[in-house]
């Protein structure tokens, strides 16, 4: 059976959409929210309203790029969380008004499994079982992945996500949201070697990264006491040697989550893994330890509709369908 499925993505600040034809993503469209640069962080109130203008176009653009009329349809597809509530009621309710107009079947998808799922979207593609490190704005989890809708978290952060870590050591250096990627380019041109940071160790393969945060403002305070022009005088060295720090953090624990589990099928998602440290970090020690490492294309890496329509498409295959009553959810397990 042809299946036609347009995806919506709408946890954060990223009002997305995607159309995929038997299994194939045709597109995948985005527009971000500058909205919240000059707060330094994700306001929700302004996220859900910019969601509220561009979802329509979005979803238009996504259609019209595809050559798909909105009768083609076979299903549509929605996060449904986890994420900020007001966002995800937009997608939501937007995708249950075209379920129930055209009369086709409504997706529920984990936003988490999908970051997952995006490895499938283009070759080459993880066997099972392997391991996934999910690194984004609000998650640090390995997830030990069985199938493509069969998902374990083996290993979280127990605080604050790496996204945040990065994004509020950039804030505090003056640099606007979101500042990871800004790290990841001040840090091309620095020695990740200049100064050291503190970690927190977790039981298991948890994480915690509060600690470092607190620790970085401290170390920024007391170089700023000594010399009032020390960040503009070290981007580069600062922003490479946190940059360092924690990417070692999260490699650390993936390489004993690999030991733990015997699997050498190794990949990362999530925003965070458009980190360009992290992508080195992870192809030499997977070189060093004989694992097959897969890291998705940059476009497939931060929040995106296409990963969604992925993760959809293997419900689709199995009838997994939910009710019109469906409600989103801020907090979702896997197993939801
Ligand atoms: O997955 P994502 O787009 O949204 C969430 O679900 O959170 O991830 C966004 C996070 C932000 O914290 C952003 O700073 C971080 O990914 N990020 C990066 C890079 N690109 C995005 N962090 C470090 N280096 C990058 N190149
Ligand atoms: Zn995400």
């Amino acid at each position: 059976m042809r299946s036609v499925i347009l995806a919506i993505e709408s946890s954060c600040d990223e009002t997305s959409a995607s159309v995929m034809v038997n299994g194939k993503v045709l597109n995948n469209i985005i527009a971000t929210q500058s909205v919240h640069q000059k707060y330094g962080g994700v306001v929700p109130e302004l996220a859900s309203r910019a969601h509220q203008r561009n979802i329509v176009a979005v979803v238009n653009e996504a259609l019209q790029e595809a050559g798909i009329l909105r009768t083609d349809l076979t299903a549509v597809a929605f996060t449904r969380g986890p994420g900020l509530m007001g966002s995800l009621l937009v997608g939501v309710s937007f995708a249950k008004g075209l379920s129930l107009g055209l009369n086709i079947p409504l997706i529920e998808v984990n936003h988490m499994q999908a970051h997952v799922i995006a490895h499938f979207i283009d070759d080459p593609k993880p066997s099972f079982p392997f391991l996934c490190l999910t690194v984004s704005g609000g998650h640090t989890q390995i997830v030990l992945v069985r199938d493509f809708l069969d998902m374990e978290v083996i290993g979280q952060t127990q605080d604050d996500a790496v996204g945040e870590a990065f994004d509020k050591a950039a804030k505090v250096m003056g640099l606007p949201y979101p500042g990871g990627p800004l790290i990841d380019k001040y840090s091309q041109d620095g020695n990740p070697f200049a100064f050291k940071f503190p970690e927190t160790v977790m039981p298991g393969l948890d994480f915690s990264f509060s600690g470092i945060k607190t620790a970085f403002l401290y170390f920024l305070r007391d170089e700023k006491r000594k010399n009032q022009h020390f960040v503009e005088q070290n981007l580069n060295d600062i922003c490479a040697s946190l940059q360092q720090h924690l990417v070692n953090m999260l490699i650390t624990r993936l390489i004993q989550a690999s030991e733990k589990t015997g699997i050498k099928e190794i990949s990362i998602a999530g925003g965070v893994s458009a980190n360009s440290g992290l992508r080195k970090a992870i192809k030499e020690t997977g070189d060093k330890l004989g694992w097959n490492v897969f890291i998705p294309a940059f476009e497939y890496c931060t929040d995106n509709a296409a990963m969604i329509a992925m993760a959809a498409h293997y419900k689709f295959i199995k009838g997994e369908f939910c009710g019109l009553d469906v409600v989103p959810l801020a907090r979702m397990p896997f197993s939801q």
